[in-house]
C-alpha cells in the first residue's frame, strides 16, 4: 500500500488505473469506515482511501482542532483491508490558496436538517469531495466511490453533485455499522465519557420510537407528524440531551412526507459536548 500526500503523486500512482474506487474519510478509522473500504475494493482496479480533516466543513466553534488525527493507525487498518493507495494531503497540498471557488448544493437539500444547524457544512463537504474526485478520477472514463448511510443527507448531496456535474462516478451507499448496543459508530463517540457512552443509545431508541409512531399514523401522517416530532424532542431533552432535530422525512428528497412515501427518520442531538447524528429507514 502506497501513501501519498500531494495531488501530483496521487495522479502518478493512478496513471495506470482505468477505474479507481474511492472512499473519502476524515480518518480516525473505525469498523464503519472499513466496511466502506471492503465494499469499494471490488468496484475498481485500484482502491483509494483519502484521509483529510477538512476545515471548510467545520464552523468556527466546532471541533476542527480537536478532531482525532491518527494517520499511522489508520494506514495499518487500511492496509489490512487491502487498500492500494492512501491519499493523505496536508492542508497546504489540498488548499495551497484559500479555496474561494466552492460548490454550493441546492438549498432545498443543502440548507435543511444538518445544513440548517451547521450552516455552510454541505458547501464545505461538496467542495472538498469535488476536489478529491477531481484528484482521483481526472482523466478516467469511469470510477466508483462509497459513502456511508450514517451521513444520510451527505450521501444525497453527493449523489446530486455527481448527477448535476455529470461526473462518470458511480456512488454507492453503505449500511450503518453499529456497536453492539445499537449506537452508530462515529469518530466523535470517542469524545463521550463512560456515562455518556452508556446513555448515547437513547438517540437511536428515540428514532426507533418516532419511526414506530409514524408508521402507526401512516394514514394521516402529515397531520400527526408535528406533534410526534415535538414529543420525541421533548422526551430526549428531558433525558438531558440538547436535540437539534428528530424528524421523519421522505427518503427521496428529505422533504416533509405524505402518506405512502418511503420514509427515513433522522436525528441530531448533543450529549454533553458531543454532537451525535443517526438515522433509520422505515
Ligand atoms: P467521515 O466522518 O470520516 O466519514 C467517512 C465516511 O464513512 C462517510 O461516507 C460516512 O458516512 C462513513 N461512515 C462513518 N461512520 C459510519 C458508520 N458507522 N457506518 C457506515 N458508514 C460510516 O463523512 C466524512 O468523513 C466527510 O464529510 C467527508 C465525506 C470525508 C468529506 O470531508
Amino acid at each position: 500500500m502506497k501513501i501519498v500526500h500531494s495531488i501530483e503523486e496521487l495522479r502518478l500512482q493512478l496513471a495506470n488505473a482505468q477505474c479507481p474506487s474511492f472512499v473519502p474519510t476524515m480518518g480516525n478509522l473505525h469498523a464503519g469506515h472499513l466496511a466502506l473500504v471492503r465494499q469499494a475494493k471490488p468496484l475498481g482496479d485500484c482502491m483509494v482511501a483519502s484521509i483529510f480533516v477538512n476545515r471548510l466543513q467545520f464552523l468556527p466553534h466546532e471541533d476542527f482542532d480537536s478532531y482525532p488525527r491518527t494517520l499511522q493507525e489508520d494506514c495499518a487498518k487500511l492496509e489490512a483491508e487491502g487498500c492500494d493507495l492512501v491519499f493523505a494531503p496536508r492542508e497546504s497540498d489540498l488548499y495551497p490558496q484559500p479555496q474561494t471557488v466552492k460548490v454550493h448544493p441546492d438549498a432545498s437539500l443543502g440548507d435543511i436538517l444538518e445544513g440548517h444547524f451547521r450552516p455552510g457544512f454541505f458547501t464545505g463537504v461538496s467542495t472538498v469531495v469535488m476536489k478529491l474526485f477531481m484528484s482521483v478520477f481526472a482523466g478516467k472514463a469511469q470510477g466508483a466511490a462509497v459513502f456511508g448511510k450514517k451521513d444520510y443527507q451527505q450521501l444525497m448531496v453527493i449523489r446530486q453533485l455527481v448527477k448535476q456535474f455529470a461526473l462518470p462516478i458511480d456512488i454507492h451507499g453503505s449500511e450503518i455499522i453499529r456497536a453492539e448496543d445499537g449506537l452508530a459508530l462515529s469518530s466523535r463517540n470517542g469524545y463521550l465519557s463512560e456515562t455518556e457512552r452508556q446513555q448515547a443509545i437513547e438517540l437511536h431508541l428515540a428514532l426507533r420510537d418516532l419511526g414506530r409512531q409514524a408508521q402507526a399514523s401512516a394514514h394521516a401522517l402529515a397531520e400527526h407528524l408535528p406533534a410526534l416530532e415535538a414529543r420525541a424532542l421533548q422526551d430526549l431533552q428531558a433525558r438531558g440531551w440538547q436535540p437539534d432535530y428528530l424528524t421523519v422525512r421522505r427518503r427521496e428528497d428529505l422533504q416533509i412526507p405524505q402518506a405512502g412515501d418511503a420514509l427515513v427518520v433522522l436525528g441530531a442531538a448533543r450529549l454533553g459536548k458531543t454532537r451525535l447524528i443517526d438515522n433509520l429507514e422505515i
